[in-house]
C-alpha cells in the first residue's frame, strides 16, 4: 500500500515583531501586556508589511520545505493551500502562490491543479486530509501543502477590537507530502465540525444575501458596517468547546489507531491560546515537555501555526524521525481535527 509522509517541512515569519507593548505604544489599543499574558500566553508576533501578502510569505515556506525534501517545484503534483486570509475574494491564494514558484512559465512550465482551503485554525488539518487522500489514491506523488495568514490587514487594531486584535499574527508555514512504499508516515486524520456554531468566531465582510452584497454608495464604492468588517468572537464559548474538541479529536484518533497517549512523543496543537493547551494537557495527564509551543512569539497565525511549529521542531531536531506525533486544532465553523504521524 502506498502511505503518505511528510517530507519536508518549511515556515516563514515577517521580520516585523510587534510585542504587547508595540500594540499600546504603535497602535493606541488600551491593554497590558499582564493581560495578554495571563489570558493567552502571547508575547508577541510578526506583522507582515504592506506589499507582502499571504502567497508572498507562503512562497518563502514552500521553497524550504521543497528544499528539505530535495524536490523542485515541477515535481510537484497539487498544491493545496489553507488560509483565512487570502489575497482576495477570489481567485484563491493557490494559484498565485503556483505562479510565484514559477510553474506557469520558464522551460518547464506545469499547470499544477491549486486548491484553497477555508477551514480557519482547522485548515492545515483540513488540506493534510486532502494531501495525504490524494497520495494514497495515486493521483499524486508530491503534494505542496501550505497554511499561511497575513492577519494584520484585517486586525481591528483599536480598544474596541482587542479581544480579537491582541491575539493574531502573520505567517506561514508548508510541508511536502509524499508517496512512500515504507510502512511511515501520516496514519489518519479525523475531522469534525459543528455549523451550529458558526457564528461565534466569524468575519463577514459581506452578507450575499442582501442585495447587493455590500452598501453600494452612490459612487459605486460600497460600505460596509464595523460589525461586519472586523472578525467577532465569544471567546469563552471558543475556549470550552475547544478543549472539549480537541481531546475527544485526540482520543478519537488513539482509540482508531489502537494507541495510548503514552506511545505519542510529541503533540502538536494548534496555537490558540497557552491557556487551552496547557489545561488539555493537565486532562489527559500529559507532560508539558512533550507539548511543543510557539505562541508567545507568533500569536495565532491560524492555518499557519501546525506546520510552522512542525518546521521549527523539525530544524532544531526536537522532531526526529520514527518519532510519533500527534497534530490537533480547532478554530471557526467550529471545525476540528486531529492527525496521527509516524515521523
Ligand atoms: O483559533 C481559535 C481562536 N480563538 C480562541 O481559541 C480563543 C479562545 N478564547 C480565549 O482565548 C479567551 O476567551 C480570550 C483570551 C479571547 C479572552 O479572555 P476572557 O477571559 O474570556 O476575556 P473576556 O473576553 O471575557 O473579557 C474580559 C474583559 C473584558 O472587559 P470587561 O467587559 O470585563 O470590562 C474585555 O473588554 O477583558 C477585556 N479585554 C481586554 N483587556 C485588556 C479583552 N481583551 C483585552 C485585551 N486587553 N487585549
Amino acid at each position: 500500500m502506498t502511505n503518505a509522509y511528510i517530507s519536508g517541512t518549511g515556515f516563514h515569519v515577517p521580520p516585523d515583531v510587534v510585542t504587547n507593548d508595540d500594540l499600546i505604544r504603535r497602535f493606541g489599543v488600551d491593554t497590558t501586556h499582564e493581560w495578554i499574558v495571563q489570558r493567552t500566553g502571547i508575547e508577541q508576533r510578526r506583522f507582515a508589511e504592506a506589499g507582502v501578502g499571504t502567497s508572498d510569505m507562503a512562497l518563502e515556506a514552500a521553497r524550504s520545505a521543497l528544499a528539505q525534501a530535495g524536490l523542485r517545484p515541477q515535481d510537484l503534483d497539487l498544491i493545496v493551500f489553507a488560509t483565512l486570509s487570502p489575497e482576495h475574494a477570489f481567485p484563491g491564494s493557490g494559484v498565485y502562490l503556483q505562479r510565484k514558484l514559477g510553474l506557469t512559465d520558464g522551460d518547464e512550465p506545469k499547470f499544477v491543479p491549486a486548491l484553497d482551503v477555508r477551514n480557519q485554525c482547522s485548515g492545515f488539518l483540513y488540506g493534510l486530509s486532502t494531501a495525504v487522500a490524494h497520495v494514497r489514491a495515486g493521483m499524486a506523488r508530491h503534494v505542496l501543502l501550505v497554511g499561511a495568514e497575513t492577519h494584520s490587514a484585517a486586525l481591528d487594531l483599536s480598544t474596541e477590537g482587542r479581544t480579537v486584535s491582541s491575539l493574531f499574527g502573520d505567517g506561514a508555514g508548508a510541508v511536502v507530502v509524499s508517496a512512500t512504499d515504507e510502512d511511515r508516515g501520516v496514519r489518519g486524520v479525523w475531522l469534525g465540525a459543528d455549523g451550529r456554531f458558526a457564528e461565534v468566531l466569524c468575519q463577514k465582510v459581506w452578507d450575499i444575501r442582501q442585495r447587493p452584497f455590500i452598501a453600494k454608495n452612490p459612487d459605486r464604492s460600497g460600505t460596509v458596517p464595523p460589525d461586519m468588517l472586523w472578525a467577532t468572537m465569544d471567546g469563552k464559548v471558543v475556549f470550552k468547546h475547544a478543549v472539549a474538541a480537541m481531546v475527544g479529536s485526540l482520543m478519537r484518533a488513539c482509540a482508531d489507531q489502537r494507541i495510548d497517549l503514552a506511545d505519542i512523543d510529541l503533540f502538536f496543537f494548534h496555537q490558540a491560546n497557552l491557556r487551552i493547551n496547557q489545561f488539555i494537557a493537565q486532562q489527559l495527564g500529559v507532560p508539558e515537555d512533550r507539548v511543543p509551543h510557539n505562541i508567545e512569539r507568533y500569536g495565532n497565525t491560524t492555518a499557519a501555526t501546525l506546520p510552522i511549529l512542525l518546521a521549527e521542531a523539525a530544524q532544531s531536531g526536537r522532531l526526529r524521525p520514527g518519532m510519533k506525533i500527534a497534530l490537533v486544532a480547532f478554530g471557526s465553523g467550529f471545525t476540528w481535527g486531529a492527525a496521527i504521524v509516524d515521523w
